[in-house]
């Protein structure tokens, strides 16, 4: 394998506590599976803002479109919350989709078997999840215009933001769906408002066209997002590759990552277009947010960080052997028992943030060795 670099961007809160864990299990990787992924670490989010004056400084950019991928923990935090819009960690985040142009945003939903009693749902309705939500990741609301807050002249404030798509945009994106499906159960979901809103009722158009022109083999249904977020409670299994627009894709997918027993197991692939060199512009990172209330503890799970760096090793990297060794290594350690505080249950062994790394890295060593025996 050639030479990889890999950006770290561990952020805010407990960013910097999961990525490390990830900086060891990529260690790993490099000592027992010959990769050879170099690493190195830029600022974003508060901390930017902090050493910066800026969110996302243009080293950090200047880095991330060097990097072959990019590895992120999260941003934002009360500390940043009455900065103007610009200045805000969340602005970094979303100025990196932007400018590297990252539209599709996947992330899967899987309920692990031993996490089946951790979630607040019922085992039956979640035992053998397996879903993929496809969120557009670059338009939509977060990046309308117009936009913002302005105050009328009787004193009236006014609040605007816009929900916008082209059709070349619904298009990247319905088609990346369809793919993902094509290797799965040729099932997708749209998800919409077209009852109400005019620019998701395009959506779901286009999305009709694209089906109907390239992909006839795929099953597409529609449905409306309220509708979608009560199914996704009520009967999860339903579905298999759901597509839906930026903002409803945010709020979906947090719902989604309830079913798999707490947020801090999902992760999540952004991806971008190929370039002319035929790379793929890509940043990595757990759905979950900086979570500030628990930085710092020791106690935050690391499981979706390192999760998300399996989904890179299987992107990025076409290494899917080495990112199954990793996802049957976090499968083997909740197996044991081992649990950090957000997904602890009765008669299970609670690990700190860097004991639960340790111990999927043993996980590793024990799996690798099975799978060379069974080679
Ligand atoms: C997410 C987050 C972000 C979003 C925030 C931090 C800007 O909630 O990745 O889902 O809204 O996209
Ligand atoms: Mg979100």
């Amino acid at each position: 394998m050639t030479h990889k670099h890999i950006l770290l961007l561990p952020g805010d809160g407990i960013g910097p506590e999961v990525v490390a864990e990830a900086e060891k299990i990529i260690a790993w990787f490099n000592q027992h599976r010959g990769t050879h992924f170099t690493t190195s670490t830029a600022y974003v989010g508060g901390i930017a803002y902090d050493k910066t004056g800026n969110p996302l400084p243009k080293e950090t950019l200047d880095a991330a479109h060097k990097a072959d991928a990019l590895l992120l923990g999260a941003v934002g935090g009360p500390k940043w919350e009455s900065l103007e819009y610009a200045a805000r960690p969340e602005r970094g985040l979303l100025g990196l989709r932007k400018e590297l142009g990252l539209f599709a945003n996947i992330r899967p939903a899987i309920c692990f078997d031993a996490l089946a009693d951790a979630s607040t749902l019922k085992r039956d309705v979640i035992a053998g999840l397996d879903i993929v939500i496809v969120r557009e990741l670059t338009g939509d609301v977060y990046f309308g215009t117009p936009r913002g807050v302005e105050t009328l002249p009787d004193g009236t404030r006014k609040g605007v933001n816009t929900m916008v798509y082209t059709s070349p945009e619904v298009h990247r994106i319905a088609r990346v769906a369809f793919e993902l499906a094509e290797k799965r159960n040729k099932k997708v979901c749209s998800v919409d408002k077209a009852n109400v809103l005019e620019c998701t009722e395009m959506w779901r158009e286009e999305v009709q066209k694209i089906r109907n022109s390239e992909y006839k083999s795929i099953a597409l249904s529609h449905m409306y997002v309220d509708n979608a977020a009560m199914q996704l409670v009520r009967n999860p299994k339903q579905f298999d590759v759901m597509v839906t627009g930026n903002i409803f894709g945010d709020i979906l997918s947090d719902c989604a990552a309830m079913l798999t027993g707490s947020l801090g197991m999902l992760p999540s692939a952004s991806l971008g277009a190929k370039d002319k060199n035929g790379k793929t512009p890509a940043l990595y990172e757990p759905v979950h947010g900086s979570a500030p209330d628990i930085a710092g503890k020791g106690i935050a799970n690391p499981i979706a960080t390192l999760l998300s760096f399996a989904m890179m090793l299987r992107y990025s990297f076409d290494l899917g052997k080495d990112a199954d060794l990793l996802e049957k290594a976090v499968t083997a350690v909740l197996a044991q028992g081992l649990r950090t505080a957000d997904i602890m249950q009765d008669g299970a062994t609670k690990v700190s943030t860097s004991g639960m790394g340790d111990a999927v890295l043993k996980a590793l060593a024990t799996v690798a060795k099975e799978s060379e025996k069974a080679a």
